[in-house]
């Protein structure tokens, strides 16, 4: 038995998705802790594509059971969409989807404040998905936020719902200047949600140590990455949670000792999709190449993700603290026909070699990276199945990374398909 968390070591959009794919075979449960319908996790399956933003991609594995946490921030719109849309291609997820009671739920206020706050902003703007999530984490700190137990609870729902647009409509309209959200609409339609997600509902910290006491393994799945993390990331341009490894005991309600590994899920490159500060990012006409043979397209909003480097003080802080044991290295085949690499090993930041992110966000923005020049392999690795068979050149990129970050490739991806992965020793 090991309890494995699998985290994105950059700004999202790593490939995660893939890499619990191949670990969940080892797992009997999968579990979100964090973010929400933000996230967008795609597996390729043949000739199919399916992008799941809310249940665990471990739903494809017949048998697997798949968890999502307290931490996770819930549209039931999008719940029940993505579960109707498993049930078409015959995936049922009775007995196998579970939800936490304590996991709070979205409602169409906050993401109309997600939007009304973001187009405020202007230029300051962060970016966001636009899914509400940023809002209902801040009623949930707030203390008035909605949780999945709530809802099935007809009094203390309607108790609740009318508090909470008291406050809220008086905002909209006074502040914001937009149209009030009527309590029927909303009272009726989230009753109606409840009644159907209620068989799922779980306390999940009971279900997970329960399992675990039973020899269960479990595989808790990340969603966004560390430089988005509420803490670590590049605050304030980041996600409203804690997407590193630390955030899947508090978003399930498991205690530390119980995590054995933490899995660094790395690009051969970054990316990035919203605003906020990125250090190795290319300029518009060189970002291209790499944009489209690496898909580089957000999963939830379709928008264009930036492209850079890799930048290795990104990594080597992500896998500081994550506690990251392994790096899964993916979309290695997006390098194939580089002639010249670069690899980013520091920052120049007013004249001083820096060699961690700045907390502080205006030198993180005026931050210059100091790179190191390698050669292109120039060979297709996509069919690469081994370490062994990759050219000299690739593995010499892969051997610097792993110096750099301080941490083994254990796994290397080299394509979309679930076949297109490899471990290395
Ligand atoms: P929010 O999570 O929608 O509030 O967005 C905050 C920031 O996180 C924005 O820059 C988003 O683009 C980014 N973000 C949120 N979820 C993801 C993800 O799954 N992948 C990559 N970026 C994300």
């Amino acid at each position: 038995m090991s309890n494995f968390v699998v985290v994105g070591a950059q700004w999202g959009d790593e490939g995660k998705g893939k890499i619990i794919d191949v670990l969940t075979r080892d797992a009997d449960y999968v579990v979100r802790y964090q973010g929400g319908n933000n996230a967008g996790h795609t597996v390729v399956i043949g000739e199919e594509t399916f992008i799941l933003h809310l249940i665990p991609s471990g739903i494809f594995h017949r048998g697997k059971k798949c968890v999502i946490g307290n931490g996770v921030v819930v549209d039931p719109a999008i719940l029940l969409e993505e579960i109707d849309h498993l049930r078409a291609r015959n995936i049922t997820v009775e007995g196998r989807l579970f939800v936490s009671d304590q996991a709070h739920v979205i409602f169409p206020y906050h993401k109309a404040m997600d939007k009304i706050k973001e187009s405020r902003m202007g230029k300051g703007k962060i970016g966001t998905t636009g899914r509400g999530i940023g809002p209902c984490y801040v009623d949930k700190m707030g203390r008035c936020g909605i949780r999945f137990a709530d809802i099935f609870d007809e009094r203390l729902f309607e108790k609740k719902l009318k508090e909470n647009l008291a406050e809220k409509n008086e905002l909209f309209t006074k502040v914001y200047d937009y149209p009030p959200f009527s309590f029927d609409e909303v009272f009726k339609k989230y009753r109606g949600y409840a009644s159907s997600l209620r068989q799922y509902s779980c306390n999940c910290s009971v279900l997970l140590n329960q399992a675990m006491s039973e020899g269960a393994s479990i595989l808790f799945e990340g969603a966004q990455g560390t430089m988005l993390d509420i803490d670590f990331g590049t605050y304030p341009f980041v996600t409203s949670s804690n997407s590193t490894a630390g955030g899947a005991t508090i978003g399930c309600g498991i205690g530390p000792t119980k995590i054995d590994q933490v899995i660094g899920v790395v690009k051969a490159y970054t990316t990035r999709v919203g605003e906020g500060p990125f250090p190795t990012e290319l300029a518009a006409s060189d970002m291209e190449f790499l944009r489209e043979k690496g898909r580089e397209f957000g999963a939830t909003t379709g928008r264009p993700r930036r492209c850079g480097w890799f930048d290795a003080v990104v990594v080597r802080y992500a896998a500081m603290v994550n506690g990251m044991n392994f790096v899964a290295l993916t979309k290695l085949d997006v390098l194939d026909e580089m002639k010249k690499i670069q690899i980013c090993v520091g920052y120049t930041i007013r004249g001083r070699r820096v060699d961690v992110i700045p907390s502080d966000i205006e030198l993180l923005w005026e931050a210059q990276p100091v790179y190191e020049e390698m050669d292109g392999w120039l060979q297709d690795t996509s069919n690469v199945n081994s370490f062994d068979m990759l050219p000299g050149k690739c593995k010499e990129y892969l051997g610097r990374i792993e110096e750099l970050v301080g941490v083994k490739i254990s796994m290397i991806s080299v394509g979309s398909e679930r076949t297109q992965i490899f471990m290395v020793d």
